[in-house]
């Protein structure tokens, strides 16, 4: 398939904050950005912050009380919509706290907490049902890598994903192509691995869905992406934009990776 121009994709740069900061930390880090972005470069690119669930509510408010043009996200969810799930959230109490994007199915969900690609599906179709716009996850290990099976492990995900999702779901969506060798490890891919593992995916999105869906899928780079490094990937045109972790708790750290990610 010909490289489709990223220029008809709005690049998205998520900032996933794992088990981090508490409520205080995280508006703190919301108000850096605020000294950071302006309205101006929020407007050129998509932003997103996900931050632990007890932060949600502080971070949503100083968004709405300061009109601050972030997005909303949440790092995980559970698929039902209520119920005797102790400990569990689901996608209908985040969309009530304005909450538009839910990262699904990340390596560490997937690995630590055993999440598997069926409930990887589930959550996906209700995070879309509940009006957000969940970012699916995918990534080799590196065994998977230097055995070369990388290509058919990260297209196996996606399709168990999207087995049965419609395509006005999945045009609407994201995927993150997060290596799992390279998440939090200081390790990157080469942007060439990043980029020919953008297309890969785009050709089996196209394979499932078509190629209008294909085309508009925003397919992300994520995996110790950082102020530095970011512009080799997101000057890349199979790569609409990152999912950054330990370099998006920092504000000020983050908004120069938002900066770069101007178009
Ligand atoms: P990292 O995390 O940037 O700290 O490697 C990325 C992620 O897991 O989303």
């Amino acid at each position: 398939m010909e490289p489709v121009s990223a220029n008809v994709r709005k690049r998205l740069i998520c900032g996933n904050w794992k088990m981090n900061h508490t409520h205080f930390e995280a508006v703190k880090t919301i108000q850096d950005m605020m000294a950071s972005l302006s309205d101006e470069e929020l407007m050129r690119v998509d932003v997103v912050v996900h931050p632990p669930f007890t932060d949600l509510r502080s971070v949503q408010t100083v968004l709405e009380t300061e009109r601050f043009g972030v997005f909303l996200g949440a790092q995980h969810c559970y698929f039902e919509e209520k119920g005797a799930f102790t400990g569990e959230i689901s996608p209908m109490m985040l969309s009530k706290l304005s909450v538009s994007y839910v990262i699904v199915g990340h390596s560490e969900r997937r690995q630590l907490f055993g999440q598997s690609d069926e409930i990887v599906r589930k959550t996906l179709l209700s995070v879309a049902g509940s009006g957000m716009t969940p970012i699916l996850c995918v990534g080799e290990t590196l065994l998977d890598r230097e055995s070369s099976q990388q290509n058919d492990i990260v297209c196996s995900q996606v399709e168990k994903a999207f087995n049965k999702v419609s395509s006005s779901i999945v045009s609407k969506m994201a995927i993150a192509y997060e290596p799992i060798w390279a998440i939090g490890t200081g390790k990157t891919a080469t942007k060439e691995d990043a980029s020919e593992m953008a297309l890969v995916i785009r050709d089996k999105v196209e394979q499932i869905q078509g190629r209008e869906v294909a085309d508009s899928l925003r397919i992300l780079y994520g995996g110790s992406v950082n102020e530095d490094n970011c512009l080799s990937f997101l000057r890349d045109v199979n790569i609409d934009g990152l999912l950054v972790g330990g370099a998006s708790l920092d504000g000020k750290k983050f908004s120069a990776i938002v900066k770069k990610a101007q178009k």
